[in-house]
């Protein structure tokens, strides 16, 4: 029976009907107060926070019904609109909001704490945001928002400005010095700003380089509606997914007309009512990779949680009740969840259906089989004195992305579908669903709002074509959100690894011979299954670029829910197998671990062997290494650490007083890419308004790194002006230019070069424009400067006049000019990542006590946004190599798809963290940057791994490092002295 209560939202009285059941997160999103997030409905994540009577609690827990007389406030009610609460403006001016999903959860919860403790310390403001997820910031800038808050309130004037560390840093200057004095200069902050290292010679700039607050910060710090779970239509139908509790079955039968003719119900959908088109639903460039072994909806299922029905109703509540209604009887198959048992002769056959092509091996499950090999095997093999030989293994990691994914379609005026998803590739979107449903592009728009997080997890059709078709079938507007249940079991995830890597070393310290063959778990489909390997190959087999190299893998399906695109893409889990043999080696051979890689790694000016054979776009590539700062990370960071000091120290590893705990530390260095080399395209349109601000129009995908943000910044470096002069509007097919996405470390080097090419397109024309004002005979002597043109003799004209005077009054013209841009090469950024750890040698726990990340990405566009990509990628590294796995049970069935049991680190796990930049001038980057989203991620879990071999003696080669997993390693071995 529905229930009327009264209760005070923000200061007003609203009266409303809601049903025993109703959430309070429904009932303030059904009053339309957006800023209130679902991130889980089970009370893990904390998003959902607002403040019931001053305290803080979770909406999503809370009844509607018993909400009664209580007085509620959200986001909205923090601060008048127009004006920022000093939560919001810290947040904003931190750099603490990345997609902002979180954001408001966040700021709810600090405003309980500061308004019972106006000066909490860090470990008190860890403490009160540990109940709410984020998976973007590392908590680091959120902590130093909360603290900034802190003073805003106290008093603005004495408020300390949270600002990077800028310092001038010579290759071959003594480090030591330079980290003791950015760490006296931020004495006062934990966690500290980054520290931002130039050469002496780096070209000036204005406004590249600058901390500057994210284009899209305003918006966020306020809860604005601005996220694809905030759309809504008139006349809007629900959507919900059938999903399959079996890991291998075919559908016998299926009854759904209980369902259809349940009041309110508008549709319902099975394999029997669509065509059976097949594809890959990667969103990769055309043509995207094979196989195609997807269909909408079929009649068998391949994994607990794989799609059997979709129906679309009046409400969620409706839909959700259509789908129980929906009767269902499979023929249960055999299953298979380990790769290795896949492959064995026997095994179930996982696409044994006779319209999926192009499998390596079907009977088998092999997806696919590559080889790569460069160099004279028998020479190498000949030349290494010593051969080493190891076996390592990675785990499923999902990416707990907290917007999940959510999609509405619906008919325009013009009879085109419209499609909008929070998605990193909404042109690859357009095109491959205009294959499924049966429409030319030209009928489809996709439109990419903000995006509440991706990590690859949105580089994927997961949810557009059940929602296209439901809108297809009912003419009406159709909304699908994921379940965070569905979040992990039927979107995407990371492909476990097998990796055996054998390495060839001469005496004297030389790697000659590197070999990896992988087995990669596929699971039920095989997106992105031919290419994350490849770039698990290419990366891991090119940082120590061995004269001979050799990679075998064999991509293998198994009934487990579907890896795809996950940060780091392959390269993250290599490394993992990479670095910890190069620990390994370094440590049986009595070699000092930082000169053995130092002797080995990649130089400038070297050409990359495998990159020719083996890469994600086409092959054929010449990869010539043209920047690195790798030997000025490893150095700062092992000052940073006192390395020498504390490695193999015995009296450093014991922790006085406490015999069970043993201290240690443990490094790696890594290095990615900045796009895909030959293959990713990027375009950008920038036009001049009439007061001389630019409107750009980007394909690119902010999926919270701040993309918007660094692309203003490009184009006003070209332009002369600041970012608050560039309006950046991105990721719509119908306005924008095309992108191919958000992924692959691309979108600051290829989108970025697109975005500078158009800028000095537009620059040209102005200084045209502002010569013929000004009566000059050479344009190219004009400057742009500070939002004006400047003569050579000192005479200039303003930006607003170069504007009316070209839109309005002579020879009138739109300033304006497009550009697109391609690289065939994939500049490399390094990382040296130095972590420390405490292990209890009686339950395994390990704690992390500190991560150094010294980054070499080039030039650094935003340190701020740089920074924070950092930190949440240690964030997200450490959860993959400490703590993150999906478990499953015989069954198949995931046993921990929560966001509690599944653990991500959270606010108080966080160790203290420090990032450095090594800036380089990349010759090839705009500006000389490279990539930062990736590299983050990838050299987290062999540092760990050796740390932990550090403090115990212990090598682990499987991760995630869990208590279990760490005591039955110092079980097996001998007692730890
Ligand atoms: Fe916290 Fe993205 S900013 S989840």
């Amino acid at each position: 029976m529905p229930q009327s209560i009264t209760l005070t939202v923000n200061g007003r009285p609203y009266s409303l009907e809601v049903q025993p059941s109703t959430s309070l997160l429904d009932a303030l999103r059904s009053l339309s107060f957006f800023s209130v997030k679902r991130g889980c409905d089970s009370g893990d994540c904390g998003i959902c926070t607002v403040l019931v009577d001053g305290q803080p609690m979770r909406s999503c827990r809370l009844k509607a019904a018993d909400m009664e007389g209580r007085a509620i406030v959200t986001l909205e009610g923090l601060a008048p609109r127009g004006t920022l609460h000093p939560l919001q403006q810290a947040f904003m001016e931190v750099g603490a909001s990345q997609c902002g999903f979180c954001t408001p959860g966040q700021i709810m919860t600090a405003k309980a704490l500061l308004d019972r403790n106006p000066h909490p310390s860090e470990e008190e403001i860890r403490a009160a945001l540990n109940g709410v997820l984020c998976r973007c910031t590392g908590y680091a800038k959120i902590v130093n928002a909360v603290q900034r808050a802190a003073e805003l309130l106290d008093d603005p004037q004495q408020a300390r400005p949270f600002e990077p560390v800028f310092t001038v840093f010579t290759p071959d200057q003594d480090p030591k010095p330079v980290v003791d004095a950015y760490r006296r200069a931020t004495a006062s902050w934990r966690p500290r700003p980054p520290l931002v290292l130039a050469p002496p010679d780096l070209s000036p700039t204005h406004e590249v380089g600058r901390p500057r607050p994210k284009v899209d910060a305003a918006k966020l710090v306020q809860g604005r509606p601005v996220f694809a779970v905030d759309m809504r239509r008139e006349g809007m139908l629900y959507a919900a997914l059938l999903t399959s509790p079996h890991a291998h079955a075919r559908i016998k039968r299926i009854d759904t007309s209980r369902a259809e003719a349940l009041p309110g119900v508008h549709a319902v959908l099975t394999y029997r009512d669509l065509p059976r088109v097949k594809f890959a639903s990667g969103g990769q460039s055309y043509p995207n990779p094979k196989p195609y072994d997807q269909v909408v909806l079929d009649w068998k299922v391949r994994h607990v949680g794989d799609r059997v029905a979709v129906v679309a109703a009046e409400s969620p509540d409706i839909a959700r009740r259509a789908l129980r209604l929906i009767d269902v009887e499979y023929e249960v198959l055999p299953h298979v969840l380990d790769p290795l048992e896949a492959m064995q002769p026997g095994a179930p056959v996982i696409h044994d259906e006779e319209d999926t092509t192009d499998l390596y091996d079907r009977q088998r499950n092999i997806v696919h089989h590559i080889e790569a090999q460069v160099g004279d095997p028998d020479a190498a093999w000949a030349e290494a004195d010593v051969v080493f030989e190891r076996e390592y293994r990675t785990s499923q990691q999902q990416h707990v992305n907290l917007e999940p994914h959510a999609v509405l379609t619906y008919w325009d005026e013009d009879d085109r579908l419209v499609v909008v998803t929070s998605t990193q590739v909404p042109f690859h979107i357009r095109r491959m669903l205009a294959g499924i449903v049966g429409l030319p592009e030209k009928r489809i728009r996709v439109v990419k709002p903000r995006v509440g997080g991706g990590f690859g997890n949105k580089q994927e059709l997961v949810v557009e074509d059940l929602a296209a078709w439901l809108t297809i079938k009912t003419g009406r507007p159709v909304y699908l959100e994921y379940t965070r249940y569905q979040e992990f079991v039927s979107s995407r995830s990371r492909h476990p690894h097998i990796m055996r890597y054998k390495a060839g070393v001469t005496r004297d310290g030389r790697l000659v011979a590197l070999e990896l063959h992988l087995v990669t778990d596929a699971g039920a489909y095989g997106t992105h299954s031919l290419t994350v390997p490849m770039v698990a190959g290419l990366k891991s087999l090119s940082l120590y670029n061995a004269p001979y190299t050799r990679f075998v893998c064999d991509s293998v399906y198994t009934n487990k829910p579907t890896p795809g695109a996950m940060r780091g893409y392959g390269a993250t889990e290599a490394f993992f197998g990479l670095e910890s043999l190069m620990s390994e080696i370094a440590a049986e051979m009595g070699w000092d671990p930082l000169e053995f890689r130092r002797q080995n790694w990649v130089q400038v000016g070297e050409r990359v062997r495998i990159a020719r054979e083996l890469g994600e776009g086409p092959t054929g590539h010449e990869q010539v290494v043209q920047s690195s700062g790798l030997d000025a990370c490893v150095r700062l960071g092992a000052a940073a650490v006192e390395w020498h000091a504390k490695r193999g120290n015995e009296r450093w590893h014991r922790v006085p007083g406490k015999p069970h705990l043993r201290r240690g530390i443990g490094m790696s260095v890594a290095m990615h890419g900045s796009g895909v080399a030959g293959l990713d395209m990027a375009a950008a349109f920038l036009k001049m308004n009439d007061d001389g601000s630019f409107n750009l129009l980007v394909g690119a995908s902010d999926i919270g790194t701040g993309a918007d943000t660094v692309l203003a910044q490009i184009a006003a470096e070209v332009l002369g002006v600041t970012a608050d002069d560039i309006i950046v509007y991105s990721g719509d097919t119908d306005f924008t230019p095309f992108d191919k996405g958000s992924y692959a470390s691309s979108t600051t080097y290829i989108s970025g070069n697109a975005v500078r090419k158009a800028a000095q397109a537009v620059a040209q024309q102005i200084r045209e424009r502002a010569a013929q004002m000004l009566g000059v005979d050479d344009p190219q002597a004009m400057v742009l400067r500070e939002g004006r043109v400047f003569a050579p003799d000192g005479r200039a004209v303003s930006l607003r006049e170069v504007a009316l005077h070209s839109l309005h009054q002579h020879d009138q013209r739109q300033i304006m000019a497009s550009a697109s841009h391609m690289s065939p090469t994939s500049p490399p950024p390094f990382a040296a990542q130095f972590v420390e750890v405490t292990v209890d040698i009686e339950t395994g726990q390990i704690t992390v006590d500190r991560v150094v990340m010294v980054l070499d990405a080039g030039r650094v566009i935003n340190p701020l946004a740089a920074a924070g990509q950092a930190e949440g990628g240690i964030q997200m590294a450490l959860g993959y190599a400490h703590t993150e796995e999906m478990v499953y049970d015989e069954r198949g069935k995931m046993v921990n798809a929560r966001p509690g049991p599944y653990y991500t680190y959270r606010a108080a796990d966080m160790p203290e963290i420090e990032v450095i930049f090594v800036q380089t001038e990349e010759p090839t980057g705009p500006f000389g940057a490279k990539s930062v989203a990736e590299i983050v991620v990838d050299g987290i879990a062999p540092a760990l791994a050796d740390a932990v071999y550090d403090a115990t003696g212990v090598r682990l080669r499987s991760i995630p490092l869990t208590p279990e997993r760490v005591w039955r390693a110092l079980q097996r071995a001998a007692p730890v002295a």
